[in-house]
């Protein structure tokens, strides 16, 4: 059985509660809507290469290399990028899969870091994971009847009308016939693999879901029941997701919030309709670009697009400063040798980098591009650069506005504190003398 297999099976098997209970076993309270249910801190994970006869590690394979998130109970949040820049990883490292490097997971307050198997015994049914790659998540011995019904029967739960009907249920949600039941894996396509997967995991209504790439393999009609599916059993009973995509037309209808990943990092992280309405980072403005446009009315937008120079550099040695300053167009020498922190730069919006789009550029006036910076250019289409020039003028225009206006209320509100300090001072002079000092007439 592959690594995956035998995690999917550890991931289920999980057993009933001593007192034949459905076995609600969760670590502590439900964490209210809104409320962070996983939280993530410097999350890293390097896969070390070894070499010779002696297996020394020569190298390590940064995967993950420190990422900072939360995920909200009951939201959907979205993780894109592109292929090999850490996003399984990152799942395997949440669900605790995979053992990190460094750096912490919390679930519902809990640290769940390095717990071992026992520990995560009754984790396993709150956090399912939806696997990537169809072909070798499933128990090839197993028929797909007993891999659904896994969970209920390791639970001792018992779904009105039955295990069975519960399960071809699950399955006809799915978009598989029910009849199938008695099924091998190997007797199904790609795509019918991955909604057993699917159905398999959310049939104990775990709290979380990380589903990696969930609807990649499905045909469009499918991925539209699975992910009114998935919409449906969140709004329901509250569930929870994390899922992960290399496009963002698929993470657009189902996400909150979105965080873009590139070489193991997070470069932004930001609520949906923020992200789509005026992205800040450079890599996720490419990355949109990408993205067929459906309004007919702006499928000439093509010229718009932003292809990215070159390949993405190796997870083992990824560029120093900025990890995508080989590939970006606005790069310049701070970009090279300083990495910027993922900072929110406006509510609801975090981006790591030194020259945001959208926003006022805050790299000094005399810079220089860097001649990679000077290459890239010349694959982005002049509509996009002057559309980016634009926005940063915009933006620092209205800055400079609000500096203005801010300086003229400052200055305002000053005149009158100073007027109402002299009135004041006149009043308490009045005072002052009456109380200090005696009338005159009085002496
Ligand atoms: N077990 C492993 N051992 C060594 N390197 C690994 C291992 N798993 C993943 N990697 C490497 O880590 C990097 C990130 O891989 P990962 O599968 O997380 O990327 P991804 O973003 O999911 O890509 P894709 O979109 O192709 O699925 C890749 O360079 C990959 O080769
Ligand atoms: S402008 Fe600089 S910091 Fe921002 S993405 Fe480009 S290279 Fe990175
Ligand atoms: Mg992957």
């Amino acid at each position: 059985m592959s690594d995956k297999a035998k995690a999917e099976d550890e991931a289920v098997t999980i057993p009933a509660q001593s007192d034949g209970s459905t076995g609600g076993a969760t670590l502590t309270e439900d964490a209210a809507p809104g409320e962070t249910l996983l939280k993530v801190t410097g999350l890293q994970k390097h896969f070390p290469i070894k070499k010779g006869l002696l297996q020394r590690q020569v190298g390590a394979v940064r995967a993950v290399d420190g990422i900072d998130f939360e995920v909200r109970s009951g939201e959907t949040l979205g993780v894109v990028g592109e292929s090999g820049c850490g996003k399984s990883t990152m799942g395997r490292l949440i669900t605790r899969l995979l053992e990190p490097t460094a750096g912490t997971v919390e679930f519902e307050g809990k640290d769940i870091t390095h717990l071992g198997v026992g520990g995560m015994r009754p984790l396993r049914r709150d956090v399912q994971m939806i696997f990537q790659d169809p072909y070798s998540s499933l128990n090839p011995r197993h028929t797909i009847g007993t891999i659904v019904s896994a969970p209920f029967k390791l639970q001792g739960v018992e779904p009105e009308g039955g295990v069975k009907k519960e399960v071809q249920r699950l399955l006809s949600v799915v978009g598989l016939n029910p009849e199938h039941y008695n099924r091998y894996p190997h007797e199904f396509s790609g795509g019918q693999r991955q909604r057993i997967g699917i159905a398999r995991a959310l049939a104990l209504n775990p709290k979380l879901v990380v589903a990696d790439e969930p609807v990649s393999a499905l045909d469009v009609s499918i991925q539209a029941q699975v992910v009114n599916l998935l919409d449906d059993l969140q709004q329901e009973l509250g569930l929870t997701y994390v899922i992960i995509a290399h496009d963002l037309s698929v993470v657009r209808h189902v996400s909150d919030r979105i965080a873009v990943m590139y070489l193991g990092k997070i470069m932004e992280l930001a609520d949906r309709d923020l992200l789509y309405k005026s992205p800040m980072h450079p890599y996720t403005k490419a990355l949109m670009s990408a993205v067929p446009i459906p309004d007919p009315a702006r499928r000439g937008a093509k010229s718009e697009r932003i292809l990215l120079k070159g390949d993405v550099p190796s997870p083992i040695s990824p560029p120093s400063g900025c990890r995508f300053h080989t590939r970006c167009w606005k790069a310049t020498q701070i970009c090279k040798t300083t990495e910027p922190p993922l900072k929110e730069l406006r509510p609801g919006q975090q981006v790591a980098c030194h020259h945001p789009e959208n926003f006022e550029d805050q790299a000094p006036q005399d810079v220089v591009l860097l001649s990679d910076a000077k290459e890239a250019t010349e694959l982005v289409a002049e509509e996009a650069l002057a559309e980016s020039a634009r926005t940063s003028a915009a933006v620092a225009a209205e800055a400079e506005t609000g500096a203005t206006e801010a300086e003229g209320a400052e200055a305002a509100k000053s005149t009158e504190a100073a007027k109402q300090g002299t009135k004041d001072a006149k009043s308490t002079e009045g005072t002052g003398s009456a109380e200090e000092e005696p009338p005159a007439k009085e002496k």
